[in-house]
């Protein structure tokens, strides 16, 4: 599809989407609106704050160990960085292995002391302190892991995150880089109910019922049922004794492998964050390369329909992420011309005509500053010299 003619209809959608009324959206209806109509609606477009991972009223979700006992994807998804997109203080990997993390910032004091299955975070400006237990772990620490806890009725997220590249503490990404002004301040930031739904809807599975947390019934991380939707009614179908009979109908699952490319950029976004987010977050510069929805959006190989440029055609969401440049190139001479071999056909070939490592050049990675990851830019392109802010590249 003309590039133009793309952005277009996402500003459309955009519109749309802001014009809407999104409390209605967080209700009932959304999450299972698509469950139902996803096998024939191909081009799904969710609202901004739709997460496949809240439960839709009148439904259940009955864990990965029900859905192990048909599919074999549970040997691998579980443990990816997705399965484990969050994990109970008690049960984190990064907290056990690391029992006595610091950090100093101005007068203030950080430490994370492991204590059995708890692990206690201090804060001290050298006459007071706070300690309380960390409740939650966010993040596996490939790019950071920040913590949650509860002090006097509120939640909050550590200033302080682990990072796994200095295998120690620095700032949060997004907390200012700078001592605090009280110990109260240093401690963290006081999340409110919005916020608390946001991050546990993205990071865990059945967090958010109805609109409401309920961190009580949650599955920390993105489980089965995340993704693909309750499984109540598939499992009872496939349990049936006359399920042969129903040969041909839908299998009352949502299988994101069955939208078209920009539908599946659009589920994948609805964590990932889509353009359309993004646009809404009013994000700039080298920032928005953590948000791989959005700049994949931006490339000229990017087609609404051709499966080709899918996600899932790079990325099998039930496996880690595959860091052999190799496996990649295929993926793109499946498109691209081979400028070794003329016969093949597609759109022009490698004028600097390499023959493997393509994403090495054409998909460089940046460094968000603080994170301590280098994040992969999603707009495939010819990259200059000198490029190191990707949007200059619009
Ligand atoms: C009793 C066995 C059984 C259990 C338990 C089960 N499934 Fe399935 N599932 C199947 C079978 C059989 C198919 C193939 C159905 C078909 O081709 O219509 C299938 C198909 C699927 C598909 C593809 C659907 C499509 O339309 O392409 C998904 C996704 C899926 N299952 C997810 C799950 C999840 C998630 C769970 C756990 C909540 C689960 N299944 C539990 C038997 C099961
Ligand atoms: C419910 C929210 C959610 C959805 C939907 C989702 N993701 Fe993720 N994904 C996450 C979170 C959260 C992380 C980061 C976990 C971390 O850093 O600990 C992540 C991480 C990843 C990673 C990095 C894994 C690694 O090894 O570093 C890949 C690749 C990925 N997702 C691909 C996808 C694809 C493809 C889709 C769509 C099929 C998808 N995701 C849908 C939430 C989601
Ligand atoms: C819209 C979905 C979404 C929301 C809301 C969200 N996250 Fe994430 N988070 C992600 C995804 C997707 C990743 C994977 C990293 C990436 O590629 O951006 C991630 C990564 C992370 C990481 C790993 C470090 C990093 O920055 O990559 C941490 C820590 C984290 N999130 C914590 C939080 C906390 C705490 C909140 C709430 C304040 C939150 N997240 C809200 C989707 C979300
Ligand atoms: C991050 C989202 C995500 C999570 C979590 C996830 N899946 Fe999937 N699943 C997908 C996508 C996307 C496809 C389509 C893949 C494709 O078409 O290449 C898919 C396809 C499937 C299929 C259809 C058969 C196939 O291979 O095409 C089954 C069955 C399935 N998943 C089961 C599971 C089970 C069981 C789990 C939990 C262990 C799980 N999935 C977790 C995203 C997810
Ligand atoms: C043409 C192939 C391709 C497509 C299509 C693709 N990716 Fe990637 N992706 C990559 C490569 C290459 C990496 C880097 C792998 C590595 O070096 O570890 C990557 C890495 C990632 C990561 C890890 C964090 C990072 O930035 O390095 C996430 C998350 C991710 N992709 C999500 C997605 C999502 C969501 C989509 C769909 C919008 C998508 N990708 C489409 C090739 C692709
Ligand atoms: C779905 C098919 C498809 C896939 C997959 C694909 N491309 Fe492309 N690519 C195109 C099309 C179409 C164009 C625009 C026409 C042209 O430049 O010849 C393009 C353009 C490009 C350009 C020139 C961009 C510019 O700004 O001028 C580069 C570089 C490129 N692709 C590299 C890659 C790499 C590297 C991969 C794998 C990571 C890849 N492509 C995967 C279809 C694809
Ligand atoms: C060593 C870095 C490097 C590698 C590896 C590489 N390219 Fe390129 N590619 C370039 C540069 C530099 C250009 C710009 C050349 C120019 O404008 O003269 C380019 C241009 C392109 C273009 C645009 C062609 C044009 O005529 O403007 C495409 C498409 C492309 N590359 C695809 C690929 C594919 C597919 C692969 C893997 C088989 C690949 N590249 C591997 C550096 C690389």
């Amino acid at each position: 599809m003309e590039h133009r003619l793309k952005i277009a209809i996402i500003i459309v959608l955009l519109i749309l989407a802001v014009g809407m009324n999104l409390p209605q959206i967080t209700g009932t209806g959304i999450a299972q609106g698509p469950v139902s109509s996803a096998q024939s609606d191909k081009s799904f477009a969710p609202p901004p704050e739709w997460r496949p991972t809240a439960v839709p009223a009148g439904r259940r979700m009955l864990g990965n160990a029900t859905c192990g006992e048909c599919h074999t994807q549970v040997k691998t998804q579980p443990q990816t960085t997705m399965g484990k997109a969050l994990e109970l203080a008690s049960e984190s990997r990064i907290l056990s292995a690391n029992p006595d993390l610091n950090f100093r910032s101005g007068r203030f004091i950080y430490n994370i002391r492991r204590d059995g299955d708890r692990s206690i975070y201090t804060v001290s400006d050298g006459r007071e302190s706070i300690s309380v237990p960390i409740l939650y772990a966010f993040g596996l620490g490939k790019a950071g892991q920040t913590y949650v806890f509860e002090r006097e009725g509120r939640y909050y997220e550590s200033r302080v995150s682990f990072y796994d590249q200095i295998g120690g503490l620095d700032y949060t990404i997004g907390a200012p880089r700078i001592p605090a002004a009280s110990l109260a301040e240093a401690v963290g930031r006081a999340m409110d109910s919005a916020d608390l739904k946001d991050c546990f809807g993205c990071h865990a599975t059945a967090a958010v019922a109805e609109g409401r947390l309920q961190l009580d019934k949650m599955t920390p991380g993105i489980s089965c049922e995340g993704c693909h939707g309750p499984g109540d009614q598939h499992v009872a179908l496939m349990k049936s004794p006359s399920k042969s009979d129903r040969r041909g109908s839908s299998s009352l699952i949502l299988n994101p492998g069955r939208f078209d490319t920009e539908g599946q950029t659009q589920f994948c976004g609805s964590c990932h964050r889509t353009w359309a987010q993004v646009e809404l977050m009013r994000v700039r510069g080298v920032d928005g390369v953590r948000f791989q929805p959005y700049r994949i959006f931006s490339s000229k190989c990017y087609d609404f329909d051709d499966r080709r440029i899918a996600c899932s055609t790079c990325h099998n969401p039930h496996e880690e992420v595959r860091p052999d440049p190799a496996f990649y190139d295929a993926k793109c001479l499946a498109c691209h011309r081979r400028s070794d071999n003329p016969a093949t056909t597609g759109p022009r070939p490698c004028r600097a005509s390499p023959r493997s490592n393509c994403a090495g050049c054409h998909m460089p990675k940046y460094e968000i500053p603080g994170s301590h990851f280098q994040f992969t830019d999603h707009q495939i392109r010819v990259v200059r010299p000198g490029d190191l802010n990707p949007e200059q590249s619009r």
